[in-house]
């Protein structure tokens, strides 16, 4: 059985998490890797191929409606590198099709995790994803019959992925809850399912909810803002729990090397050598390859208008080879996506000193509220000073509702407003 204890792992990811990127992560150091979610009745309807030209097993769709692509590769994997490390994440809404589905693909995974945290709209529109928190005993019996009809007969593992709700009170409830399934692994995105990927993790419930879930026998995932191997020790540090997994999904979009112990790659690099996997292995073909390399290029360079015209893999291969390339600034550097924003770093030392100056941010206000009783909720805070879109209104609103938290009479900010309290400031000595 596959073990999730302080692992660093890839995030399952629609278009982004197919064979490629996981290949790209598992070579530079992520120890588990999450396919993409993939719908049960979808998956029932594919059929099981050994693809020996590439060594990988294929599941395949034929769409009768579709004449003009009429097989797709639903999922596709290679076992040689990805066999102990692989888990398929499952969007269902029904304990019988999460069951049939599972059964079928059992023998290439190592575990299914139910997709109980995306907030998307191809997810939530049936009742899969973020939905399933507000019908806890439906996600609870989908649980209870992955654990008792795929999990223990096949012994691989049955874990689930979800949000943080509106508290701390109902989100430690949820919990407790799932954790009477027989679960093994939980992950957390320490995000609500309102929030936006641009806006800050909420990790003060997390010195709480960890020793709860450990507890329980239950691994523990927490997902959200994370960086880089880097990071995720400064995190598990923090928290003085090395048990704690970690999971990345932005920054390794755009910066598959960011799992490397020896810090991240150049983007030139990365970028040469993720293309050379996709041309071999992507079972989606040129635009959604063409999709993954522009995560990858930073806007800025002269190259990603270059590339955005490339209409075959030839002419992306040309381009890719000539030396102005290497040469470009950007691509000559580390490049790293933060909360949707951009960044570059000389080197890994660079992006070392920015990590260690973050750590310091955030980790007299996890620490500070470790033995707490007072239930602290979050504040919603989006880094671009409101933002943009719909989320705006709602962000600078919250921001007047905003806290001054001081730490030993230092002020640290305002990142979190303390629950059914009024006073402005609050003052934390440790
Ligand atoms: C392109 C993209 C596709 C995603 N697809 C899924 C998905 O299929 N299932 C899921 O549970 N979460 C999905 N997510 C959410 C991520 O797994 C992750 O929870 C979220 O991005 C927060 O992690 P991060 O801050 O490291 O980006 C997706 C995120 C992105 C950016």
């Amino acid at each position: 059985m596959i073990n999730f204890s302080g692992k660093l792992c890839l995030a399952p990811m629609v278009r982004s998490g197919e064979l490629p990127m996981r290949l790209a992560t598992l070579r530079n150091g992520a120890d588990i890797v999450w396919t993409p979610e993939l719908v049960d009745k979808k998956l029932i309807q594919t059929t099981r191929i050994i693809n020996s030209q590439l060594n990988t097993i294929d599941y395949i769709y034929n769409d009768p409606q579709n004449v003009r692509h009429k097989q797709s590769v639903v999922f596709r994997t290679l076992p040689n590198e990805e066999q102990g490390k692989l888990i398929l994440q499952l969007g269902s809404a029904d304990p019988e099709l999460a069951v049939k589905a599972s059964l079928k693909v059992i023998h290439d995974v190592d575990g299914i995790d139910l997709n109980c945290g995306c907030p998307k709209n191809f997810s939530i529109h049936s009742g899969m994803g973020a939905a399933l928190l507000s019908t806890p005993d439906l996600l609870c019996s989908i649980l209870r019959d992955l654990v008792e009809k795929v999990g223990k007969p096949f012994q691989k593992s049955i874990s689930c992925k979800i949000r943080l709700l509106d508290d701390y009170e109902t989100t430690r409830s949820l919990i407790e809850r799932i954790c009477q399934t027989g679960i093994n692994n939980l992950t957390i995105h320490c995000r609500q399912r309102q929030m936006r990927n641009r806006q800050d993790i909420i990790w003060n419930y997390l010195p709480k909810l960890i020793p709860y879930i450990q507890s329980q026998g239950i691994s523990v995932i927490i997902n959200g803002g994370l960086l880089s191997y880097q990071d995720f020790k400064h995190l598990q540090t923090t928290l003085q729990n090395d048990r704690i997994g970690g999971m990345i999904a932005e920054s390794a979009e755009t910066n598959y090397s960011v799992f490397n112990k020896h810090g991240p790659s150049f983007q030139y690099k990365n970028v040469c050598q993720f293309f050379n996997i996709c041309k071999l292995m992507n079972q989606d073909g040129f635009p959604n390859t063409k999709y993954m390399i522009l995560n990858q290029v930073p806007g800025k360079s002269p190259y990603y208008a270059k590339i955005a015209k490339c209409k075959t893999y030839d002419a992306m291969e040309e381009l890719l080879q000539e030396d102005e390339l290497k040469e470009d600034k950007f691509f000559s550097k580390i490049f790293i996506r933060d909360l949707t924003m951009t960044k570059f770093y000389k080197d890994s030392k660079e992006f070392d000193e920015y990590l260690k100056e973050r750590k310091s941010r955030w980790e007299p206000l996890i620490k500070s509220y470790e033995d707490s009783e007072t239930v602290i909720e979050p504040v919603v805070i989006d880094p671009r000073n409101g933002g943009g879109g719909g989320d705006q209104k709602k962000s600078k609103k919250r921001r007047n509702d905003d806290v001054k938290v001081e730490l030993n009479g230092k002020d640290m900010g305002s990142m979190f407003k303390k629950s059914r309290i009024s006073e402005s400031t609050t003052s934390v000595n440790v």
